[in-house]
């Protein structure tokens, strides 16, 4: 039973030894001291034996039980101790005033995202995407559009005007309309986005510099049902929706005659939401078909030809499709803003 008694603490402070990690120091505690461990069935042999035999192996284990308790603690506080030191090891050159500079994925801005996706379904509609200067001559802004000086269509505009005189900076994109007539003979189908400048005060919906469209579709024998088919085609790709409907209201603007403010059939809802303020109808662009003096003044005989013109805000497009409430949000820089898109 000596024999037992020693090689088993043998056993036990060699596998302690081994034991590098809280979980198999927990596995060999539970072979040794366990309620089915090695000890417990020494314990059980001691029934076996004489009475002064037990008198003498009794005590021996239950000193076994006291060593073997010792060992284990012992072994605990020593792993203990050396996980410490590795993680101050570890930690000894950490320097907090250090900065790791913080790789932020670059994206679309949801403006540009939205202009692509325009432009894409006009391309596929075989028109090509034009451009013109926002650094404007009075007459490509308004006279050549039909808006004469002293036409009080010019106070509807609130114009930066620039120190040189004639000069502004162009509050419609549809001075492309006068510049691609200038250069081009029909048949034309131009897409034109671009940035227009208003002296505005400042709010939720009101920016200084915004970005608006501008379509012009010119040939023989254009008329306004080709306009509406034109629209209805587009805007039912750009919501996705097959049964979008557009609705036209008489609408004044100096260079389409007649002028017309069309309505989108609300995309969200049936029955009205917030978006179409419970009518069920979105008040989206302006059209119609280019006036005779805007053709005329730019070299176009509009005996021969007839087109359509019509113009939105991409910025408020985008507030209606993804539900932004502040128009100020598209040049904020702000991140938790971007992000969603
Ligand atoms: N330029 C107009 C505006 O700023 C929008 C517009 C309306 C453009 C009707 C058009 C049009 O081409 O036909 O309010």
């Amino acid at each position: 039973m000596n024999d037992t008694i020693a090689s088993l603490y043998q056993q036990f402070l060699s596998e302690l030894q081994n034991a590098t990690t809280e979980q198999v120091l927990e596995q060999v505690r539970v072979a040794f001291l366990g309620r089915s461990g090695h000890l417990t069935e020494l314990m059980k042999q001691l029934k076996e034996l004489s009475v002064e035999e037990k008198r003498v192996v009794g005590p021996q284990l239950n000193q076994l039980k006291i060593d073997l308790e010792t060992a284990y603690q012992k072994r605990q506080q020593e792993l203990f101790a050396a996980q410490v030191a590795r993680i101050h090891e570890e930690n000894k050159y950490f320097d907090v005033t250090a900065y790791k500079k913080e790789e932020l994925p670059a994206r679309t801005h949801i403006y540009t995202k939205i202009l692509q996706e325009l432009e894409d379904i006009f391309i596929s509609m075989g028109y090509e995407i034009g451009d013109g200067p926002e650094i404007e001559h009075d007459y490509y802004n308004f006279e050549g559009l039909n808006i004469p000086m002293n036409h009080p269509a010019r106070d509807m505009h609130d114009t930066f005007w620039l120190n040189v005189p004639g000069m502004l900076m162009r509050t419609q994109t549809s001075n492309v309309q006068v510049h691609s007539m200038e250069k081009k003979q029909p048949p034309m189908a131009i897409f034109a986005p671009g940035r227009v400048y208003r002296n505005e005060a400042l709010d939720a919906s009101h920016e200084w510099m915004f970005t608006q469209t501008e379509g012009i579709f010119i040939d023989k024998n254009v008329s306004l049902s080709h306009l509406l088919a034109t629209l209805q085609t587009f805007l039912r790709q750009l919501f996705q929706k097959e049964d979008l409907k557009i609705r036209v209201r008489p609408g004044y603007f100096p260079f389409v005659e007649p002028g017309l403010e069309v309505d989108i059939s609300c995309p969200f809802c049936s029955k009205g939401c917030s978006t179409c303020k419970k009518t069920g109808w979105i008040e989206l662009l302006g059209g119609g078909l280019i006036h005779p003096n805007v053709l005329r003044k730019s070299g176009i005989d509009p005996e021969i030809y007839s087109g359509f013109a019509f113009g939105m805000g991409v910025e408020r497009l985008a507030m209606i499709r993804h539900g932004i409430d502040d128009i100020r949000l598209f040049h904020s820089s702000n991140l938790s803003f971007l992000d969603q898109f």
